[in-house]
């Protein structure tokens, strides 16, 4: 089974760095980054030089609300570009997850392409495994592993249940994930572990998922929606069988669109620890997502395109994306990020029905 996924993972690297596995929000009908805007401070009276968007995560200082979103590990591909992101992330000052560490607790040998403490000392590390390992017989003792594994900081779950419904011989039993997510945060809890954070793929988490999540003792969020990385399309596009290929065009475009998914966890919860991924392309894109209550953004595919070249093509990436970030910040005359969360000065689209307070 994890020689099968480890082949998957190789896959999944191609047809990510294609562009060929993303749907644009517009198409799935939601409200996209690109319907939002913000009203411009014509008199910003604040010294560009100045601006600060750096916060505290995880109780670390990062540069930006800004992280490198999990990917990969378990194969000499991912190890080099684990390596590549992780010194990247390091030298910029961002938080960074590896990809699903299955594969690490069952396949030996495999540990070391996710070991990635070494070069990023300093930085928010999240380690992954898949919510759905839960009902298999994974446990308290696995997600540990994982998390020592990395000297992670916090633990992601990642929930990944239409993926892996269209994906050829997926893990389709998801009864019981729940039930299975509250035991591990209240084993994790009981033993002064790092935080457990749940995470979607490129879906959306609605409002009352994300309260199931959160009273099931989840201390963070990624609400990963749709808008890029559709993991319906690519799975649809790397399987073998014309059954899976349908399904991947039928649900390419299903869910919430990130923008949407970020208003409904913050409708569950004002405050916990949000992170927004799934079609943030730029440093605007990072402040439309903070301005509607991310606590940080998350980017994936837009980092492995850079990684495949080079480790500095990472660091200029993310330098370009906190450039971005701070030009908004400028336009809209605030220095700091607590500045910027109080007075976004953004648009939402008139007659969306959406309101930021909703
Ligand atoms: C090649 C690739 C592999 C991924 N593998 C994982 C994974 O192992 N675990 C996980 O939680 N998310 C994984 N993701 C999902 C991303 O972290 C992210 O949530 C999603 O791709 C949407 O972001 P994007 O539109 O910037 O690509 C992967 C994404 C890519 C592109």
């Amino acid at each position: 089974m994890a020689k099968r996924k480890l082949s998957a993972k190789a896959s999944h690297i191609d047809a990510a760095l294609d562009g060929k596995s993303e749907v644009s929000a517009a198409r799935a009908r939601g409200l996209g980054f690109d319907e939002l805007r913000f009203t411009p401070a014509t008199l910003p009276e604040v010294d560009f030089e100045a601006i600060d968007p750096s916060l505290e995560l995880l109780g670390k200082r990062i540069a930006a609300p800004l992280m490198i979103s999990p990917m990969t590990g378990g194969l000499k591909k991912g190890a080099i570009l684990n390596r590549r992101m992780a010194r990247a992330a390091e030298i910029v000052g961002l938080p960074f997850g590896v990809g699903s560490q299955r594969v690490a607790l069952e396949v030996k040998g495999r540990a070391k392409d996710f070991q990635v403490r070494k070069w990023a000392p300093t930085i928010p590390l999240f380690a992954n495994l898949g919510a759905v390992q839960l009902v298999k017989g994974y446990g308290v003792d696995h997600a540990q592993r994982a998390v020592e594994m990395i000297g992670a900081d916090a633990l992601y779950l990642h929930l990944n249940a239409m993926q892996e419904v269209v994906q050829e011989g997926g893990d389709t039993q998801w009864s019981g994930v729940l039930k299975a997510i509250t035991a591990l945060c209240e084993a994790f809890q009981k033993r002064g572990g790092v935080p457990v954070f749940a995470r979607e793929v490129g879906f959306g988490v609605p409002a009352d998922q994300a309260r199931r999540l959160i009273d099931a003792g989840i201390q963070g969020i990624d609400c990963a929606g749709a808008g890029g990385t559709s993991w319906t399309l690519l799975e649809g596009r790397i399987a073998r069988g014309t059954v899976h290929q349908n399904l991947g065009q039928t649900f390419a475009a299903w869910g919430l669109t990130t923008p949407e998914s970020i208003l409904e966890v913050r409708r569950a919860h004002q405050t916990v620890p949000l992170i927004a991924s799934g079609g943030v392309r730029s440093g605007l894109d990072v402040a439309k997502a903070v301005a509607l209550g991310a606590t940080v953004a998350g980017m994936a595919s837009p980092v492995l395109r850079a990684a495949i070249k080079s480790e500095g093509a990472v660091v200029k990436h993310l330098e370009r994306t906190i450039l971005e970030l701070k030009v908004a910040m400028f336009g809209v005359g605030t220095r700091t990020l607590a500045d910027f969360r109080r007075q976004p000065r953004l648009v939402l689209p008139v007659g969306s029905g959406i309101s930021r307070d909703r």
